[in-house]
Formats: C-alpha cells, structure tokens, sequence
C-alpha cells in the first residue's frame, strides 16, 4: 500500500490487526483519507495520524492495541520535539466498537474512536480532532450509511483484492464478540458490488475474494427489490470481463445450500476451495457453542460438497479447550479432521470473552492441557496440508501470478487452492493466469515451473 508522499502530503501509517474484513477496512480508510492529502506510509515513525485498525476475536488481540498506544505515545513526543506537528492516534476496528469507553479512559493519547460502522466519517473526524486540540471523539453508525458513502472506485495493489459483501452475525455462537462488534447480519445491495468489482477488474484485478463474517448467508437486494443469494452474485460477478476467479469467506455450514454446492461445480470462476468452520468435533461442544449443527452434519454437507465438486479444498477453523472439553472430546475432534481431510486450517485455543455467555461457563480449561490439544491439532493439519501439496507434484496447475519473488525474476502466484506457488522466469506473468508445472513443496508454498511456451 505505500506511495510516493509528495512534500506538500500528509503521512498516514494504518496498522492492521486480525481478519480479512479489517485488511479490507484499512484499505477504504486509506481511499477516504487520501482526498485530504494523507499518503499511506509503512512507518509510524513520523506518521501525522497513526490508524490502529484492532480485533477483539481473541484477548491477545485486544492486549496488543494497548501496548502499540504505549509506542506511539513515545513517537509523538519524539515528533513534537523535533518540531514536526502533532500525532493524531485514531483507534478503529472492533476494539472501538466494544472497548471504546475504556480506550477513552485507559489510553488518554488516543485522540479518536471509530467503530467498525463509523469509519466513513474519519475525514470529518479528523478535521474536528486536528482543529480543535484535546477535543477526543468516538463514534458508531449503522453499515447502511457507511457503504453509502464510500465509493465504489477502488485503488487496487495486484491482481486480487477483497471486496465486503456482507456484516455481522446473527449466529450467536457462545464463545465470539462478533455479533456485538460487528452487529446484526446485513448484505450490500447487488448494485454497489458490482460497480466496485467493475472498478477493480477494469484495474487489473483478476482475483476477488468476498467477505462477511457470514457470507454465504449474503442476501442483498437486486435492482428490482428482490433478494439475492451468494451463487447469484457470483454468476454476475464472473461475468464481468477479467474476473477470472472467485473466493468468498468466512461461511456457516448451515447456509450452505445446494445451489451454493452446485456454483461451485458449474461457475468455473467459483475456485475449488471452501473455508467452512467447524469449530469441534464433539456434539457436546458443538451444543455449548450454539453452532445449531452436529458433527454428522457437518461430515455429511463435506461428502456432498467432495461428491459435487471432488477437486474440491477444505479449509477451518478449531476452537481447543472450549469450557467442558473432556480428551473425549477433543479426540471427537481429532477424529472430524481425519475424517474430513483439511487442506489448511486456523486453530485457537479458547479465549474467554467479556459478555459472551461461554466466559461464564463451568469446566474452563487447563492452559496446559489446552496447549497439548492445540499442538497435537496442528500437527494433524500439517501432515493434511503437507500430504495435499505432495500430491500436486507432477500435476499442471493454474496459477494466477501475484507479484515479484525474493529474487532475481522469481514470482509468486496463487494456486486455485490458496497456496502460494514460487516460479523462476515469471516476473513478465504478474498479473496473468498461466498453467504451471509443479515439481516441489516447500514449507507453506508449491515450487512450479513454466511450461515451455511461457518461459
Ligand atoms: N476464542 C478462541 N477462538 C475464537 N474464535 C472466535 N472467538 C474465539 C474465542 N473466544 C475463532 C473461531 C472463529 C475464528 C475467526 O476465530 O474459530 O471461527
Ligand atoms: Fe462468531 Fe459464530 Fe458468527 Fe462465526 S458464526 S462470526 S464464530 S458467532
């Protein structure tokens, strides 16, 4: 995201913390900021207004905003003292959304919060904030008005970019902050989706990924009031010209319907890949977490997934040491993933959350015993993850290539299932979608090699 900042520009240094969402978040606050002359910078160092954009998904996130205001404190000094102007430090995200009170209180240096709603109204917020001195402000506002006022032209920074089509969660599962940070489940209307991924595609993107804490539960009104669905959007999507490739995150299995199943067998812009939470293994757990699903139909809606689409990769996420796992339980959920067969996945180990009805809940767990499941999990998903990649080896993959290597005319690109795909001689492909052969595996990557016409 860095720019060349003229002399007359301000420095503007945003700091991205926990999901997809925020990465998404940061880049529209840079695109409002940047009429008022705010360049964005990789350094907070010297930076005019430092945006810290916070998750509350987990306590260490939380945690880690407070000791950044901590640095900054310190840099701001340092800035005045050099006779440099003010550091205005703006909290956004949804620690501004559930701490924003305690912010105010704890962290005095902080000029501005914003919740995860609010964020169109920085550049009225900062001017207020930077004429008037010591005035601190906090605000929150429905995401009707926050998509209305953003414009749907984008700057872009490679080949694939996020796109926000849905907010919120109405699941209510007993151990997340979501539904309270990020509020009730909403969708964007059709129409203004469609115009940004327009903007991104005739941009050079070729790549989108859509987002919503519940995306496949996305229903927005097409132009003529009626409700849409996900595969809908994806088929107007796809047919905008570049857009060769589709991805949507984070989805509920209870929302994935059969027509959902069916665009990703019939849409070949609809990539062969699924991130599907889970969470447990354990119907116990999964009761106590309010998933409103069992482990059986969970593995049933994946054998219908693999029977429609049998390319297709799975993804998740793990909870450990929710309150009541016993080692039954968790061997539940070692034996889900055997069943299943993930080709990555995200797992945490629980974290109690203030408000949410599992931080009450009796038979919290060891943090030892909870240390032990979550290695062991991620032990399992290594060797899935490991044993996939393998047997890509001596197959030709598409790969969408995404930006230069470490060296030389290296490049990185994306395979259809996410991994990252190192490839000599590819610097002139950023940008393309080019067959590629792959002949090894690294750590967290695919090494491929150019046929012969590309090369
Ligand atoms: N503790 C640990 N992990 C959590 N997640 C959400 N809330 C918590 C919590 N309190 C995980 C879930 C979710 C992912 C985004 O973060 O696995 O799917
Ligand atoms: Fe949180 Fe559950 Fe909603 Fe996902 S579905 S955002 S885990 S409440």
């Amino acid at each position: 995201m860095s720019e060349t900042a003229s002399a007359a520009s301000k420095k503007l240094h945003i700091k991205t913390y926990g999901c997809q969402m925020n990465v998404y978040d940061s880049e529209r606050m840079a695109d409002l900021l940047r009429p008022l002359g705010y360049a964005v910078s990789d350094q907070a160092e010297g930076a005019d207004l430092v945006l810290l954009n916070t998750c509350h998904i987990r306590e260490k996130a939380a945690e880690k905003v407070y000791s950044e205001i901590g640095r900054l404190k310190v840099m701001r000094q340092e800035k005045e003292a050099r006779g440099e102007g003010r550091m205005t430090i703006a909290v956004a995200g949804c620690v501004a959304q559930a701490e924003g009170e305690e912010i105010m209180n704890r962290a005095p240096a902080v000029d501005l919060v914003v919740g995860p709603q609010a964020y169109h109204q920085l550049p009225e917020l900062i001017a207020r904030t930077t004429r008037a001195k010591g005035e601190r402000l906090k605000a929150d506002f429905a995401p009707e008005d926050k998509f209305d006022a953003l414009s749907t032209e984008r700057q872009v920074s490679g080949p694939t970019a996020f796109l926000t089509v849905q907010e919120g969660c109405d699941k209510f599962c007993t151990f997340c902050v979501v539904p309270y940070t990020r509020g009730a489940e909403w969708s964007r209307p059709v129409a203004s989706i469609l115009e940004e991924a327009r903007s991104l595609a005739s941009k050079g993107v070729r790549e989108i990924t859509l987002l919503g804490q519940n995306v496949n539960a996305y229903n927005g009104l097409e132009v003529d009031g009626q409700e849409s669905t996900l595969p809908r959007l994806m088929q107007a999507l796809s047919e905008i010209e570049g857009l060769d490739r589709i991805r949507y995150t984070t989805s509920h299995p209870n929302d994935m319907t059969d027509e959902l199943i069916r665009a990703h067998a019939e849409n070949p812009a609809v990539m062969p890949y699924l991130h599907l939470p889970v969470q447990s293994g354990s119907d116990k757990i999964l009761r106590a977490m309010n998933r409103k699903h069992g482990r059986q139909a969970y593995i049933e809606l994946i054998a219908r997934l693999k029977a429609a689409v049998p390319n297709i990769a799975l993804s998740g996420d793990f909870i450990v040491g929710f309150p009541g796992e016993t080692d039954k339980d968790f061997e539940e959920t070692m034996d889900l993933i055997r069943t299943v067969g993930y080709a990555s996945a995200f797992s945490f180990k629980y974290s109690k959350r203030p408000g949410t009805p599992a931080a009450a809940m009796p038979g919290q767990v060891d943090e030892a015993v909870a240390d032990a499941r979550l290695q062991a999990l991620q032990a399992l998903i290594n060797e899935q993850a490991q044993a996939f990649k393998a047997s890509l080896v001596g197959q030709t993959i598409d790969v969408l290539f995404e930006k230069p290597g470490r060296y030389g005319q290296q490049a990185v690109g994306r395979s259809p299932w996410l991994h990252a795909v190192f490839a000599e001689d590819a610097a002139h492909l950023i940008g393309q979608i080019v067959p590629v052969k792959i002949v090894g595996v690294g750590n967290n990557s695919l090494i491929g090699e150019l046929e012969k016409v590309h090369a």
